[in-house]
């Protein structure tokens, strides 16, 4: 069984989709074993605590070197056996010896449809603010692989989501959130965990 951590940053909606799928048998072959949170406030360690997944809180602190920070997270996921990693609403920008030692291991979603809207800067509410500046008719989400460069990893699983004419970006979010990340995260999180040999 594939050991799963789950890197969340606020409110968990994505990491409740696997939960919530997994407990519907629906990854069969993966283990939600740890979730790990960027700061404390994050409402997605309630969500790990009410399904009695363990939690924990690495922060990055302020002046922090990037590589400690980085030896820091890599020593709590082996500490916990970790094959496998989710990025679910992760903010902190991740450095290289995190992302090469889970090479092809570690995934991620983002709320377009790759390559629009992605890259530095581009996370949260900003994305929908994009398409909808830009005038797209059809936005959606994107699950890739994490490589070294923000949003770059190879594609592994998308889904269209259309654009109506009143929608402000936070009604586009949830609809992206709703139609398109919370189904298609949960299958890639299984989709990969089966390739995996672990
Ligand atoms: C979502 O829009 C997701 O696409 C992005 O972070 C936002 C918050 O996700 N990666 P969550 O509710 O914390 O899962």
């Amino acid at each position: 069984m594939v050991r799963v951590a789950v890197l969340v940053s606020g409110g968990g909606t994505n990491l409740q989709a696997i939960i919530d799928a997994k407990a519907a048998g629906k990854i069969p072959s993966a283990e939600l074993s740890l979730v790990v949170a960027s700061n404390d406030k994050a409402y997605a360690l309630t969500r790990a605590a009410n399904a009695g997944i363990k939690g924990v809180v690495v922060h990055k602190e302020k002046d922090e070197d990037i590589a400690h920070y980085g030896q820091r997270l890599l020593a709590v996921l082996k500490e916990n056996a970790i094959d496998m990693v989710v990025l679910a609403g992760f903010l902190t920008i991740l450095p290289e010896n995190v992302i090469q030692a889970y090479d092809h291991k570690m995934i991620n979603i983002h709320p377009s449809l790759i390559p629009s809207f992605c890259g530095a800067g581009f996370y949260g509410l900003k994305v929908h603010e994009a398409a909808l500046a830009k005038g797209v008719k059809v936005t959606g989400a994107t699950v890739h692989f994490v490589n070294e460069i923000p949003d770059g990893g190879d594609i592994i699983a998308q889904k269209a989501v259309e654009v109506l004419p009143d929608d402000t970006p936070e009604i586009l979010q949830k609809r992206v959130m709703e139609q398109a990340e919370w189904i298609i995260l949960p299958r890639a999180v299984e989709d990969v965990a089966k390739n995996m040999e672990v």
